[in-house]
């Protein structure tokens, strides 16, 4: 029997549906595009600016259908995605390609990327050469660099090449090995002017944000209202110009207890374990997929294929 008839008699339909189709974006007209002017003008006006991370087409366009004004490729993408112990060892090409799928479901926020451990502190020239590629390949619109003081004349460099930078003080995971662990900064009277120093250098040099990570709210206070840049506050406080957090931070997608600032808005662990195990006791007891669930031949096929099979049936008698 031809049985490729039987695959064209399936209809058009059918061969459609055999894969499940990603829904189109549509673009939200009555929301403007948020830039970097943006940032500066919430500021001025004390609106909140709201930032979280992304790391895939699916969460970017959630993330951005909801509605904040930015959306950071982080380098934590190490330990949230990939499962590595810390941002050490993440690459440029594993950066770029997360940066890629989120900017295909980012259309109305800032996407902002994290430049990763080793891509700018080599020279200015390969530094200057690896925020470029974050524009050209990834479609970054801001880079993101780790350091104050002593980044400031490189981030003048990338900023002459037309490249926004976003700065990032207090405690920066890229540099856990110096800092001893995962601490919080800015506690002595040399720290608060180390990091006031450093937030006034960047602001200098032209940034177009200071995210302020890990640092008692009352440094943070003084630096945002020090600095013209708007700061991005994780673990910084309510006084900062905006807040992050992490994805997977606020639904529960972090398999151990969340640092203290952290608050979960859902829980997608349970969420996915609930559906998973759901799916599995479907199928072990035989109730997925049902009759409606399954593709069918069409009437004249199935009669011709039921006379096939009675007609082999009685030869073997
Ligand atoms: O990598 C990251 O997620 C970050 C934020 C915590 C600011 O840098």
């Amino acid at each position: 029997m031809d049985t490729g008839s039987i695959r064209r008699a399936g209809g058009a339909l059918e061969d459609i549906m055999s894969l499940t189709p990603i829904g189109v974006r549509r673009l939200d007209e009555s929301r403007p595009k948020i830039t970097t002017a943006t940032l500066r003008e919430q500021k001025l006006r004390h609106e909140p600016i709201t930032c979280i991370t992304a790391y895939d087409y699916a969460a970017a366009r959630l993330v951005d259908e909801a509605g904040v004004e930015m959306v950071l490729v982080g380098d934590s993408l190490a330990q949230t995605m990939l499962g590595y112990e810390n941002t050490l060892s993440l690459t440029m090409d594993e950066m770029l390609h997360h940066v890629k799928a989120v900017r295909r479901g980012v259309k109305h926020a800032l996407l902002v990327a994290d430049m990763p451990y080793g891509s700018y502190q080599v020279d200015l020239e390969s530094a200057v050469g690896n925020a470029m590629r974050f524009v050209k390949e990834g479609g970054a619109e801001v880079v993101k660099i780790e350091g104050g003081e002593k980044r400031a004349d490189l981030i003048r460099h990338i900023i002459d090449a037309e490249i926004p930078v976003a700065g990032h003080i207090g405690l920066t995971p890229q540099s856990v090995n110096v800092m001893g662990g995962y601490k919080v900064q800015g506690k002595s009277l040399n720290g608060i002017e180390q990091l006031m120093r450093d937030a006034v250098a960047l602001d200098r040099a032209g940034v177009a944000c200071i995210y302020l990570e890990g640092m008692p709210r009352e440094v943070a206070a003084m630096i945002t209202a020090e600095v013209g840049a708007p700061t991005i506050g994780i673990g910084a406080g309510p006084e900062c110009d905006g807040q992050v957090l992490v994805f997977h931070d606020i639904l529960n997608l972090t398999f151990g207890p969340p640092a203290k600032f952290v608050r979960r808005y859902g829980d997608a662990a349970a969420l996915i374990t609930n559906a998973v195990q759901a799916f599995r006791a479907d199928v072990r007891s035989h109730r997925y997929p049902s009759d409606e669930e399954s593709y069918h031949l069409p009437k004249e096929t199935k009669e011709g294929l039921d006379t096939v099979l009675d007609r082999k049936r009685a030869m073997r008698r």
